[in-house]
């Protein structure tokens, strides 16, 4: 095991990485811990799980609405949980975003913890402590930033991860090698996501770089006033797009990110597009999907990015330096009717 502490500005969050789930018993007492987690966690995972008292919520993005932090809520209200009980998200994305968010309003507040069981979120949505929850098609748009008390990491939990949800995975780990981390641009060149499939060591140094990077990232700006803005690369446009058209997150950061890459070359003469392309597509990550320009359109103005008619878009100077630009909404209106794939 290895553990690691960041220090964020209210509180230190722990990481225990390349750990086993049987640590979870060192740090949370089973008579005031309730585990949320999704179906299919549930039924892969149910002896890992069976000792614990839990709520389960139906897997997806679907889940991820105000509807079910209600039902949440109730459960919690059922099982008698109270100030001292401890929330763990055990799941993806979905799940740590949810149990954050119940856990930063339930009784106004209760400490928690997540295990992260896809590679998404080892690398990223567990890290950094934002939650929250979608409405209707506009992602994330009701939440809170709170740090959980821990992250255990048990790789374990990826083997029994569908391969496309492991293609996923890496939309994110090649986001920060894109903005951050041009070393980990040429690894990931040179390699295939099935190798770190198989190797367990590959993969968790390549957990453990990229928990560096976003953390490293979040520590120095945790409520997003400047650099943490970065890692919304590929995120405006591919918010805008995962709910409208069912896309996973991985999906839809990836074509966010190659069209972000496009309208880079327009504005910030970013020479790297193909290859940026080349790297998503070899990770059998896509690159585009047909749309509606006006419903993009109408999503995207009502981006946590957007001030007044300005759109705070993250652009690449070059592999590994990203930047915040404003640009204003009728011009990328433009650009995007021209660069994007009409139905
Ligand atoms: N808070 C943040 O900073 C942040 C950052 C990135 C993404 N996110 C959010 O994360 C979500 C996407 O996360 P995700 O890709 O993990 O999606 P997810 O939670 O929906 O998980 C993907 C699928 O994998 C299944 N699954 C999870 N672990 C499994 C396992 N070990 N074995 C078998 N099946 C398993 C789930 O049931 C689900 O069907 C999105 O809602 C996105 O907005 C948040």
């Amino acid at each position: 095991m290895q553990r690691i502490a960041y220090t964020f500005t209210n509180s230190t969050v722990q990481y225990y990485l390349d750990t086993d789930f049987i640590h979870l018993e060192k740090l949370a007492d089973r008579e005031h811990a309730v585990i949320i987690t999704d179906e299919h966690i549930q039924r892969r995972h149910q002896r890992k799980l069976k000792d614990w008292a839990k709520i389960v919520i139906p897997p997806g993005e679907g889940s991820k609405v105000q509807s079910v932090v209600d039902t949440i809520i109730a459960r919690l209200l059922f099982l008698g949980a109270d100030r001292d009980t401890l929330l763990i998200g055990v799941g993806g994305g979905v799940v740590t975003d949810i149990t954050g968010y119940v856990a930063s309003v339930y009784m106004r507040g209760l400490k928690f913890g997540f295990v992260p069981t896809t590679l998404l979120a080892m690398v990223d949505a567990a890290i950094g402590g934002k939650n929250g929850v979608d409405v209707g098609p506009y992602k994330n748009m009701v939440g809170t930033i709170r740090q959980p008390a821990f992250l255990l990491y048990d790789y374990k939990f990826l083997k029994t991860l569908p391969a496309a949800e492991w293609i996923n995975g890496f939309a994110e780990i090649i986001k920060h090698a894109a903005i951050a981390d041009p070393k980990l641009f040429r690894e990931l060149e040179g390699q295939r996501p099935a190798i770190y499939r198989k190797d367990s060591k590959k993969l968790s140094l390549l957990v453990r770089r990229n928990v560096l990077i976003k953390s490293g990232i979040v520590k120095k700006d945790e409520f997003e006033k400047s650099d943490r803005k970065l890692l919304n690369f590929g995120h405006s446009l591919g918010h805008a797009i995962e709910n409208l058209y069912g896309l996973s997150h991985g999906q839809a950061i990836s074509i966010g990110m190659a069209y972000a890459a496009i309208i880079s070359e327009e504005i910030t003469g970013f020479k790297e597009t193909e290859r940026l392309h080349r790297l998503l597509a070899s990770y059998g990550l896509p690159l585009k999907i047909t749309v509606q320009t006006d419903k993009i359109m109408a999503v995207l103005r009502m981006d946590k990015k957007r001030q007044k008619e300005q759109i705070r878009y993250i652009l690449l100077d070059k592999i590994g330096k990203a930047r915040v630009i404003p640009i204003p909404m009728e011009r990328l209106e433009r650009i995007l009717e021209a660069v994007l794939d009409k139905g």
